[in-house]
């Protein structure tokens, strides 16, 4: 009998584990964007970056043993580098890696039109953080909206405007204490140096070196198999493209090999389904121009890769 009732099934309904990033979204409105780390891709990266980010990682696992010895793990970084490097992805991946969501700030939801309203705006984003009472790594994208020198500053209503921004957002910075902060800038010339100081790192994202291009290319070129040899050539080639251009001229590589024979079109030839996706691909106009979109010899030059690329799976 007692047992029975053991059996029972219980009346009292726990309610779901409420989802953290509904929580945070509920909490900041407008103040930022959230990302789930379930949506992060993995950045290709030079080898004292990752370095630097698997050591911030592991002292965050280390935190009570590094308590033991009075140190506190780092709290914040400040990504600076070209466009197209993959700070955003970087910050995002780290997030994942932590099991984290991203909160994404962009200048859109700091600087504002109306006087004195940018300074709210910084501390409605960090009030609500505080509120959501929910881990997160907080991510301000083009910083430098807000964190820009003071000095260069002639004192007009804009810059009253931005100044007062920066002296919330370095109070504010002081106390978050729900997870960990990154910020990242195109301009780091620009960067106020009391608020480059505040950051524990300040880690440079540059564009990436002929190893790095060969991973990313091949990344982005799946799932097609491309030779080592054609990865060499094409990386060679693209000295000074960043990961963001690399990405978009392979995935018009692939557009072009799927498109053309519905169009009737052949794809036997690598230098026209090259200099086809070239002629709509081109760099951002401050950065410069790699070899392969400037030098029509280099594009002839890929006449020498095995094509068509083969399928990953599909038999040679
Ligand atoms: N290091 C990288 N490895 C692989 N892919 C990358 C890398 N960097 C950028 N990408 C690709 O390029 C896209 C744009 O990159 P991302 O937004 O991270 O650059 P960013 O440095 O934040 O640029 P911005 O300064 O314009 O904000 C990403 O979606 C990603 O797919
Ligand atoms: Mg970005």
């Amino acid at each position: 009998m007692r047992r029975e009732q053991h059996m029972q099934p219980t009346r009292i309904q726990r309610k779901p584990a409420e989802d953290p990033i509904e929580r945070l979204k509920a909490c900041l409105g407008k103040t930022a964007d959230v990302r789930s780390p379930k949506d992060a891709e993995e950045p290709i990266l030079d080898a004292s970056v990752r370095a630097s980010l698997f050591q911030w990682m592991a002292e965050i696992r280390a935190a009570e043993e590094l308590k033991s010895v009075g140190v506190k793990p780092r709290t914040n970084a400040l990504l600076f580098g070209p466009p197209g490097c993959g700070k955003t992805t970087l910050a995002h991946h780290f997030a994942a890696r932590l099991g984290l969501p991203m909160v994404v700030v962009g200048s859109e939801h700091l600087i504002a039109g109306i006087l004195g309203a940018s300074g709210q705006n910084v501390a409605k984003l960090f009030d609500g953080l505080a509120a959501a009472e929910t881990p997160v790594v907080l991510f301000m994208d083009e910083v430098e909206a807000v964190g820009a020198s003071r000095s260069g500053r002639t004192g007009g209503q804009c810059d009253d405007e931005k100044n007062s921004a920066l002296t919330v957002l370095l109070r504010k910075m002081e106390e978050f204490n729900v997870g960990y902060f990154m910020a990242a800038t195109n301009l780091p010339d620009g960067i106020d140096p009391a608020f480059w100081r505040r950051f524990n790192m300040q880690i440079g994202i540059a564009l990436p070196g002929f190893q790095e291009r060969f991973a990313i290319i091949k990344r982005y070129g799946m799932p097609f198999a491309f030779d080592d040899d054609d990865l060499d050539l094409l990386a060679e080639a693209t000295d000074g493209a960043s990961p963001a251009l690399l990405r978009e001229l392979m995935e018009g590589v692939k557009r072009t090999l799927v498109v053309r024979p519905r169009m009737n079109l052949p794809i036997d030839d690598p230098c026209t389904i090259f200099a086809s996706v070239l002629s709509a691909t081109m760099p951002p106009p401050e950065m410069e121009v790699p070899k392969l979109w400037r030098n029509a010899d280099t594009v002839k030059g890929l006449s020498a890769m095995s094509w068509p690329p083969q399928r990953m799976g599909d038999q040679a």
